[in-house]
């Protein structure tokens, strides 16, 4: 059984990853919009990978005898600058993210929760990974600059990274 404030907690981490996919459906759609499809893809991709995470902790707070919420959402921007303005945002959110989870996984600590600090094991290797695409997109497009041959050929190796975001859950 959850105590309260693990399911406090664990609330509030659904809402972010839910946002999170929201944030990244804009960036998708915004990217598309700019005729770049393979970062709109990847973007696509990754709101439902983001929707997936979510899903994963509404599933588990059931499971352990808690009620997940849905509650709403702020409405992310829809307008990024830039590619690299735009990987920027997404490595500040996950970032964001990565800390959201470590005070989960201290709260569970001082709960007493093992089942609960065992399942956000997933979230903190998942995280590293997440980290990491994004750090390692974002020194691309560093070298690229702004140049436009450039960002063609990046906007077509990003679309092999779709599908490499995350471990199978
Ligand atoms: Fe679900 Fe990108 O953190």
């Amino acid at each position: 059984m959850l105590s309260k404030k693990i399911e406090k907690a664990l609330n509030s981490q659904i809402q972010i990853e839910a946002q999170s996919s929201q944030v990244y459906l804009s960036m998708a759609s915004w990217a598309e919009n700019q005729g770049f499809e393979g970062v709109a893809q990847f973007m696509y991709a990754h709101s439902d990978e983001e929707r997936m995470h979510m899903l994963k902790l509404v599933k588990f707070v059931n499971e352990r005898g808690g009620h997940a919420r849905v509650s709403s959402l702020e409405e992310p921007s829809a307008k990024f600058g830039s590619f690299k303005d735009m990987f920027q945002t997404l490595f500040d959110h996950e970032v964001m993210v990565s800390a959201s989870i470590n005070d989960l996984v201290h709260i569970s600590l001082e709960e007493r929760d093992y089942a609960t600090h065992n399942f956000l094991q997933w979230y903190v290797a998942e995280q590293i990974e997440e980290e990491a695409l994004a750090r390692n997109i974002l020194d691309k497009i560093n070298l690229i600059g702004d140049d436009k041959g450039g960002l063609y050929l990046f906007d077509n190796d990003v679309k092999q990274l779709v599908g490499q975001q995350a471990p199978p859950a």
